[in-house]
C-alpha cells in the first residue's frame, strides 16, 4: 500500500541520489544510462513510482500523480542540464585534441623531378653545348648500312660480334649504337661539324649493367686538323663538369671499326679520387667512354675528303655515368622507374 507520505519520502531520496550521481557523471554516454535508470517509462524509478499508483488510496490519487509528475519534470531539467555540460565539456576536451599548432613546419611537398638518365642527358648536353657541339637526333631504326657497314663494319666482319644486334629484317635493325648518327651527318653537311647525337640504343644483352636498352651520347667533330688532343681536351672539361674539377682522365688504346686510333677513357675515381675504392675496383680508375680519331674510311664513305679534313668521336653510355653519379649498381634499377627508388636518387640531389 503506497501512500502519499511514503512518496514524499522517495522522492526526496531519488533526488538526493540523482544529484549524487550527476556529480560522478563523466561523459554523454553515462549520462543517457543514469537517465534511462531514473527516468525509464515502464523500469525507471520514477516510472515505477507511477505504477504503485494503483494501490494508492483515491482521494490522495491526484497529488499523489502530480506529485511524481512534478519529479519527473525536476529529473527531465536536471538531466537536460547535465546532458548540456556532458557535451560543452566533450566539445572542449575535442577541441583540445585537435588543436592545430600554426607554428608546426608545414608537411613537405613532394615535386617531381626528371628521370636521373634524363638528368644527365642535359648536364651532358649543357656541358657540351658550351664547347659549341649541337644536337642532332637520329632514329631507332636504322638500316645495316647506317649502324655497320658506312662505319667501316662491313658484313662478317668481326666487330660486329662485339654488338648482339636486333634485327628487324635482313635489312633493317634497331640501332646497337648511336654511331650511326654520324654518317647520317656528314653526309648531309660539310665539315666543321660538332655534334651530339643523344638516343636510345638496342642490343641483346642483359646482366647488371647491361639492359637491351639503353642510352648513349655521340659526339662528332670534324674539321681541319683535329687531333687526339683535341678528344682528350673536351673530354677532360666534360669529366670535370660532370664529377669535379680535380677529375683527370686517362686513354687506354682499344678498338673499334670507325675510330683509328681507338680509346677507352677513364676517369680519375671521383670518390676516392684516385686511391682505390670499392667504386674504381681498387683501380683508382672508371672507365667512361670509348672514342678515337674518326678512321679515314668513315670520312670518304660520307664523301669528306679525308686528307683535308678529319675528326674526332665518343660514345658515352648515360646510365653508365648516371650509375657512377648515383652510386647504384645495377641498370635495372634505372630502368624500372620504381618510384621509391627515383625518390631516393631525388634526395641526393
Ligand atoms: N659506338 C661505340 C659503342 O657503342 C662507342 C664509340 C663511339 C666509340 C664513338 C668510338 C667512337 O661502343
Amino acid at each position: 500500500m503506497a501512500d502519499l507520505s511514503e512518496l514524499k519520502e522517495k522522492a526526496a531520496q531519488i533526488k538526493e541520489e540523482l544529484r549524487q550521481k550527476a556529480e560522478s557523471l563523466d561523459s554523454s554516454k553515462s549520462a543517457y544510462e543514469v537517465r534511462k535508470e531514473f527516468l525509464d517509462s515502464k523500469k525507471g524509478r520514477i516510472g515505477l513510482l507511477m505504477q504503485d499508483m494503483r494501490s494508492v488510496p483515491s482521494e490522495q490519487k491526484a497529488e499523489y500523480g502530480k506529485t511524481v509528475n512534478e519529479l519527473k519534470v525536476w529529473a527531465a531539467q536536471r538531466f537536460e542540464e547535465i546532458d548540456a555540460k556532458m557535451k560543452e565539456r566533450e566539445l572542449e576536451s575535442r577541441y583540445k585534441s585537435e588543436k592545430i599548432d600554426v607554428s608546426m613546419p608545414a608537411v613537405k611537398i613532394a615535386h617531381g623531378n626528371l628521370h636521373p638518365v634524363t638528368q644527365v642527358r642535359e648536364e651532358l648536353i649543357d656541358v657540351f653545348a658550351g664547347m659549341g657541339f649541337e644536337v642532332y637526333e637520329g632514329t631507332e631504326i636504322e638500316n645495316d648500312y647506317y649502324n655497320f657497314t658506312a662505319l667501316n663494319t662491313p658484313k662478317d666482319h668481326p666487330a660486329r660480334d662485339m654488338q648482339d644486334t636486333f634485327y628487324l629484317s635482313p635489312e633493317f635493325l634497331l640501332r646497337t649504337q648511336t654511331s650511326s648518327g654520324q654518317i647520317h651527318v656528314m653526309e648531309k653537311k660539310k665539315p666543321p661539324i660538332k655534334i651530339l647525337s643523344p638516343g636510345k640504343v638496342f642490343r641483346s644483352d642483359d646482366d647488371a649493367t647491361y639492359s637491351p636498352m639503353f642510352s648513349q651520347m655521340e659526339g662528332l667533330v670534324v674539321d681541319k686538323k683535329i687531333t687526339l688532343s683535341d678528344l682528350k681536351g673536351m673530354l677532360d672539361v666534360f669529366v670535370k663538369k660532370i664529377y669535379g674539377e680535380e677529375t683527370v682522365t686517362r686513354l687506354r688504346p682499344s678498338y673499334f671499326p670507325f675510330t683509328e686510333p681507338s680509346v677507352e677513357v677513364d676517369c680519375s675515381c671521383f670518390a676516392c679520387g684516385g686511391k682505390g675504392c670499392p667504386l674504381c675496383k681498387g683501380t683508382g680508375w672508371i672507365e667512361v667512354l670509348g672514342a678515337g680519331v674518326v678512321n679515314r674510311k668513315v670520312l670518304e664513305n660520307c664523301g669528306i675528303d679525308s686528307d683535308e679534313y678529319s675528326g674526332l668521336a665518343f660514345g658515352i653510355g648515360l646510365e653508365r655515368i648516371a650509375m657512377l653519379k648515383y652510386g647504384i649498381n645495377n641498370i635495372k634499377l634505372l630502368l624500372e622507374s620504381d618510384i621509391q627508388v627515383l625518390n631516393q636518387i631525388g634526395d641526393q640531389e
